[in-house]
């Protein structure tokens, strides 16, 4: 049978009294453990809490906020944010005495901005042996801090959030920090799969020990992550996960769920073969979803933009990359690989760019390659299709400066340059090539630091000039082209159909 169901406003009311008679219970509760702790005994020394650990900071201080703001405001307008800034950390401290991970007696660092309430807020709740920097004042803050000094280290979202160089912050916390202290992060970023993933990576040195949402300071102010780490004893994973990469011995990337949900969300790759490629790649260069356009890319070592078959300054990196890739701000580091020395020498001023004059290829060695000509010199092998990077075993009857170049390992070059924290895009135009080196970054690994890729694939595509007839250029047709678009979306990285 079933049973009859509370009216609707029944409900609500008991709703509102369950709420109001709870409300009351926490601030006697807050009150309570203020009195207790500020006696010098923290919620850890006690055999149990009296703060619940779901208790949200909002609740214990909404009343608090506006009564000291209206304290203040009597006296001075322009120091009122700063008092409920006060009182909003007090509130989270407090929160943080009451689950255990901070005591009065921690030595205790704050990490924030330029005026500091946060550790008004922690003196006044009793944490007296507490110090404080800002990395807008310094470029080095944490030198002046010998290693495992502190008990507890907590960075507002004006340390973390604002910190030029994440992983020599995350290594000077893990330093200064004493085995078994507690880090606590406020952040406004890991909205997201990929940079929650991206900060955890940052503190793998650390064990996660809670994420949770906490309110801003006000209303208008965005919703902070607060995430809790410690320091173990004796871990320090860092670089860990990089291993796999160097050497021979590769295993597949495992791709991250956050991974596969973000190449969903990704424009679909076009499955029917274009009649009209001109126009229909040009189009759908309109539906590309950018990964910065999706999730937030900061927490990431260094930004790298490859430009694999870069030709002309101008093509792959003044009037593309600079101009329409979304950058967030970040400041890349650049890298063209072209063979033909046609284009070396616009390469030459450019600042922040660093020229490969190499072609990519699996290996180093020299390769050979035919120019416009039917017969190829290569062994008496027909060569069509790729091009160029044909490898010849006997070179030397065929040596020709013409149709010489050099070619280099670049899935190895990646893996020698690039680290498993930076944030890598890739932008390749080989001329078929495609084939031989995405394969070779699948085998070897090299593709799990690539994030976002921008490629063009060339097949025997129709003809703008004259219909039902495909392009002799290239013999790979349009359905490999898929497939290798296909694998390296299954590989983890978000690939786009360039043109
Ligand atoms: C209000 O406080 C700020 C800083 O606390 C101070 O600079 C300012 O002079 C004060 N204004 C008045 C009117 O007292
Ligand atoms: C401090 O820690 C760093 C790395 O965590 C280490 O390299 C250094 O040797 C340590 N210094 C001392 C004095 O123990
Ligand atoms: C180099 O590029 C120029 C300009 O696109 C082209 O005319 C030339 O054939 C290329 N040289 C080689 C060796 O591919
Ligand atoms: C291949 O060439 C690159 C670039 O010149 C070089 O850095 C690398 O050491 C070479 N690798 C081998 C195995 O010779």
């Amino acid at each position: 049978m079933e049973m009859p169901r509370p009216k609707p406003s029944n409900l609500l009311l008991s709703n509102i009294l369950v709420r109001l008679f709870s409300f009351g219970v926490l601030v006697l509760l807050a009150r309570l453990a203020y009195v207790i702790t500020v006696k010098g005994r923290s919620c850890e020394s006690l055999d149990f809490c009296f703060f619940p650990q779901s208790i949200k900071s909002n609740i214990a201080t909404s009343t608090t906020i506006t009564s000291a703001a209206a304290v203040v405001a009597a006296a001075n307008i322009s120091a009122v944010p700063s008092a409920r800034l006060k009182t909003y950390y007090s509130s989270i401290f407090l929160d943080l005495i009451a689950q255990g991970f901070l005591s009065l007696n921690s030595k205790s660092l704050c990490i924030g901005g330029i005026t500091g309430e946060e550790i008004i807020a922690l003196k006044e709740i009793g944490v007296f042996n507490s110090a404080r920097i800002s990395l807008k004042k310094s470029s080095r803050p944490f030198i002046r801090f010998k290693n495992q000094t502190f008990g507890f280290v907590f960075t507002s979202t004006a340390g973390l959030d604002e910190a030029a160089k994440p992983v020599e912050f995350a290594l000077e916390v893990y330093r200064i920090l004493k085995r078994g202290g507690f880090f606590v992060v406020h952040t406004e970023s890991a909205n997201d799969g990929y940079s929650f993933a991206s900060l955890l990576q940052l503190f793998d040195s650390f064990t996660m020990i809670k994420s949770s949402e906490v309110d801003g300071f006000d209303s208008s102010s965005p919703l902070i992550h607060e995430i809790i780490f410690k320091k173990e004893n004796g871990v320090f994973r860092f670089n860990e996960n990089e291993q796999f990469l160097n050497g021979d011995s590769v295993s597949k990337c495992s791709v991250p769920s956050y991974k596969r949900k973000l190449i969903k969300n990704a424009e679909p790759l076009i499955r029917e073969e274009p009649l009209k490629p001109w126009i229909t790649f040009k189009r759908n260069i309109k539906n590309v979803k950018y990964l910065p356009s999706m999730v937030d890319i900061s927490f990431r070592n260094q930004y790298r933009y490859v430009a694999v078959g870069a030709k002309s300054y101008g093509l792959s990196i003044g009037s593309w990359f600079k101009r329409r890739y979304p950058k967030q701000d970040k400041p890349f580091e650049i890298y063209a690989i072209e063979a033909n020395s046609t284009f070396h020498d616009e390469y030459r001023f450019k600042k922040g760019v660093t020229l490969l004059p190499y072609a990519a290829w699996i290996r180093n060695e020299t390769l050979f390659f035919e120019i416009k000509r039917e017969a190829s010199l290569t062994n008496g092998k027909r060569v069509r299709g790729t091009g160029r990077n044909q490898a010849v075993q006997s070179s030397s009857n065929f040596v020709n400066v013409f149709n010489k170049i050099q070619g280099f390992d670049f899935a190895a070059w990646l893996k020698s340059v690039v680290k498993e924290r930076d944030y890598v895009v890739v932008k390749m135009d080989v001329e078929g090539t495609e084939f031989h080196l995405v394969p070779r970054l699948i085998e070897t690994g090299a593709i799990c630091l690539i994030d976002e890729m921008f490629l063009e694939c060339h097949y025997n595509r129709w003809q703008r000039c004259c219909p039902e007839k495909r392009s002799p250029k290239y013999s790979n047709t349009y359905a490999q082209c898929l497939e290798l678009y296909s694998s390296l979306r299954e590989n983890g990285v978000l690939v786009h159909q360039w043109w």
